[in-house]
């Protein structure tokens, strides 16, 4: 291809994205624009060219703090679920990326897409709520099935001493059916707790190896699990025993997916500079902080995929369908985000957190 040929094919190709694109000059102006975001400007090419690029959204404080940090860091940036007002007088939700064209000339690309990761950050924030609705109920259920839990429990190990052979069976089924009673109240109360959040600066790294040693011990005997930690993984803030029953829950749902014979399960960690979440009135949320715990099982299967978060949703004949909505309401206290995808045959829940950081210890 020559040079001109070069040219107009690149010139095809971003007029081909369907998404408002836009240039952005190093004064925060547009340099250019592809014809979608003609359509959402109302204006050519021609006019929005040079233009300060807060006068077509609204002068959006997030669109351009995002412009100035990709910018500065050389890094993309990206926002969930921002509120775009258009000169149009649209108003749409849409991820916003603002990427570094290159090191030079700090132009940044703007692109804005519709939905997408937003879809599924909106389901994930929404079991949040899904979660609350419980919450009433399930502290006094906690409250109340806790006492006569103990009546029974203690009963039993009376009994223990002086009962014949025979009845050893019964009495063993009786211990181990009110420990997963135990077990299932200990689940409510989570749901119940509304003290505030401890925000203590937490090592996942440790959180992980943990529950991977417990698991190996316990329900995961046979089953291979990985490590892939990122080295240089910054500390996030929060409460360490609520994350520990995040990672439990998550490792129990892979190792229940898998078969004992090939069953495979991945704890990896990495740390994404640039994704955030908007939190509203102009607030964002950094979450650089992955942890996933990935399993070579068949998957959810697709009936409940939209509604695994929510209490309940259970395929298991003796599951309570707590485990990922007591994750989803730890994570999202945690002001992160979970969610799941299938990718090469392999189920994937991967957790976005923040970072810890002194001051963001306070007002949360
Ligand atoms: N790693 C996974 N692979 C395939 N399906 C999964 C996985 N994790 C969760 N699921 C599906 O999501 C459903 C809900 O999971 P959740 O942890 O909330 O409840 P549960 O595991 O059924 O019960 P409990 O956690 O109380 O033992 C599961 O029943 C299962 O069908
Ligand atoms: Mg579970």
């Amino acid at each position: 291809m020559t040079s001109v040929d070069n040219e107009l094919f690149y010139e095809v190709l971003w007029d081909a994205i369907p998404y408002p694109s836009f240039v952005i000059s190093r004064d925060n102006r547009i340099i250019t624009a592809n014809s979608s975001a003609e359509t959402y400007c109302l204006s050519s090419i021609k006019q929005i060219k040079s233009k300060p690029v807060g006068n077509y959204f609204g002068g959006n404080g997030v669109i351009l703090n995002s412009i100035n940090q990709a910018r500065d860091t050389q890094v993309s940036v990206t926002l969930y679920n921002v509120e775009v007002f258009w000169f149009s007088k649209s108003i749409t939700t849409h991820d916003v990326i603002a990427a570094p064209v290159n090191n030079n000339n700090e132009k940044i690309l703007l692109l804005f897409h519709p939905n997408g990761m937003s879809k599924k950050l909106n389901r994930s924030l929404s079991h949040r709520s899904a979660a609350r609705s419980v919450t009433g109920m399930a502290s006094m259920l906690a409250h109340e099935i806790r006492n006569p839990l103990a009546g029974i429990s203690g009963a039993a190990q009376l009994l223990e001493s002086n009962i014949s052979t025979e009845d050893q069976e019964l009495l063993e089924i009786i211990k181990i059916e009110s420990q997963r009673i135990g077990g299932l109240v200990d689940k409510f109360q989570t749901f119940g707790d509304i003290r505030p959040l401890k925000q203590e600066p937490v090592n996942l790294h440790d959180i992980l190896s943990q529950a991977k040693r417990a698991a190996n011990a316990g329900f995961a005997k046979k089953i291979k699990i990985f490590e892939n930690y990122d080295p240089s993984l910054p500390l996030t803030k929060g409460d360490p025993d609520l994350l520990l029953q995040v990672v439990q829950n998550l490792l129990k749902n892979a190792a229940e997916a898998v078969s004992l014979t090939s069953g495979q399960i991945i704890i990896e960690t990495a740390f994404k500079q640039g994704i955030s979440l908007n939190v509203g009135n102009r607030k964002k949320e950094n979450l650089p902080l992955q942890f996933s715990i990935i399993d070579n099982g068949t998957g959810v299967p697709n009936q409940i995929k939209d509604e695994i978060f929510d209490p309940f949703v259970t395929t298991k004949f003796s599951g309570s369908g707590l485990g990922l909505s007591l994750v989803s309401k730890i994570i999202s206290d945690h002001g992160g985000v979970v969610e799941y995808s299938r990718r090469n045959s392999r189920s994937i829940f991967s957790v976005l957190m923040p970072v810890w950081a002194k001051s963001s210890t306070k007002g949360n």
